[in-house]
């Protein structure tokens, strides 16, 4: 299954709730890419610097340095180098890293393999940006996951205010603009919704709502 969608649509927490539903392992791979910003980030590397950054990628897949598991409370449990990154990459800045390092199509090759490999045996829920024209443009059930960038930057910033970190609504907003500019307007695997993905505005619809709307849709395509 694929579920793709701008910032703050709510990803994350569905694709959790139906991957639990299904019995499905759940991969995130926005968190491969935050991971690979804040790798740039701690060796000094600007996020803009495609060629380095593809590199540091190409040899962080090859050394087997990121890891992801199962986390009841995270959702995902992120690892660098054997390190637990999973709060460290979730800082509004790697948001914006991974953004940017996303666009460099020597990155998104990198990660590429590791997101088929993570699929290819069935039984997966993938989340991310191009999953349903990229990645898995086969996958059995593709949703495109949406609301509009008041809601999604409300949620974040609710999310973030929880986390104890302090930034207003109005910066909040400007970034989930932003990382929408960024991630529609690239030139390599743009975020935007597939021909045949199923489209779910979450707008006005509570997160139970959401999944239930999800789910059903998931049971009449089986
Ligand atoms: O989903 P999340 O906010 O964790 O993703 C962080 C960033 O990683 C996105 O803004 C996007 O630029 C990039 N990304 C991507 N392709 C994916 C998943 C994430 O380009 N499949």
């Amino acid at each position: 299954m694929a579920i793709d969608g701008p910032a703050g649509a709510g990803k994350s927490t569905i694709a959790r709730r139906l991957a639990d539903a299904l019995d499905f392992v759940l991969v995130d791979t926005g968190a491969m890419y935050r991971s690979v910003a804040l790798a740039a980030m701690r060796e000094g590397i600007a996020f803009t610097e495609g060629e380095r950054v593809g590199a540091l990628a190409r040899g962080l897949v090859a050394r087997h340095a990121l890891s992801f598991e199962r986390d009841q409370v995270l959702g995902v449990r992120v690892k660098l180098g054997g390190e637990d990154v999973s709060d460290a990459i979730r800082t509004p800045e790697i948001a914006q890293g991974a953004s940017l390092v996303s666009a460099h199509p020597d990155v998104r090759a990198a990660l590429l393999d590791l997101q088929r490999q993570a699929g290819e045996g069935g039984g997966v829920v993938l989340e991310g940006r191009d999953i349903g024209t990229v990645v898995f443009p086969e996958a059995e059930v593709k949703f495109f996951l949406t609301a509009s960038p008041e809601t999604r930057a409300k949620r974040r910033h609710d999310e973030l205010v929880a986390k104890g970190q302090t930034t207003s609504f109005e910066q909040t907003l400007a970034d989930v603009k932003q990382r929408d500019a960024q991630d529609e307007g690239r030139a390599h695997a743009p975020l935007r919704k597939a021909d045949t993905a199923i489209l779910v505005d979450s707008t006005s619809l509570s997160i139970d709502d959401t999944v239930k709307q999800m789910f059903e849709a998931v049971k009449k395509a089986s």
